[in-house]
């Protein structure tokens, strides 16, 4: 499922996210973004709300996205901006050309779960 932002008609943001085939399994979000112009309005804050509550009605577990390190920003909005936990560690390649990435998980409370902290160090 594709959710787009909309303003004066024109599409200012868009994320995408993949649910799995079966209940109770993480969703991925790939790809999201918001125009350079409309960025650090709250617009990619809206965007993943909007798909976390879709994902939750339908019964995911939670979501998971890959972030490119070097990407400060994206960095900032998972691991700051959402809080998501980082859960992985891997890298992204284009040819001979390599990022270094890392996996944000964001796990939905259950009806009777408590959620457990995320420890960096276990
Ligand atoms: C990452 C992205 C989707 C965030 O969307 P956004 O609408 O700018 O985010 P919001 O306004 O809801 O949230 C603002 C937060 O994002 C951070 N941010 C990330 N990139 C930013 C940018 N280019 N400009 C302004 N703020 C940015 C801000 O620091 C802010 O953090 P804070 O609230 O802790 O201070 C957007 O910046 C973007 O499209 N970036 C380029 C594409 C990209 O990196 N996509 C994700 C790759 S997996």
């Amino acid at each position: 499922m594709t959710a787009i932002a909309v303003e004066d008609s024109q599409i200012v943001g868009a994320i995408t996210v993949w649910r799995p085939s079966v209940q109770d399994r993480y969703s991925i979000v790939e790809p999201m973004n918001v125009l350079p112009t409309h960025r650090g309005r709250g617009i990619g804050v809206r965007l993943w709300r909007f798909i976390e509550a879709h994902s939750s009605e339908r019964g995911d577990r939670g979501l998971r996205v890959w972030g490119i390190d070097g990407n400060r920003g994206a960095s900032h909005f998972y691991g700051s901006t959402l809080k998501l936990q980082p859960v992985g560690v891997g890298t992204f390649w284009i040819g001979q050309h390599r990022e270094a990435a890392t996996e944000y998980r964001q796990d939905f409370a259950r009806d009777g779960e408590t959620q457990r902290p995320f420890d960096a160090n276990p």
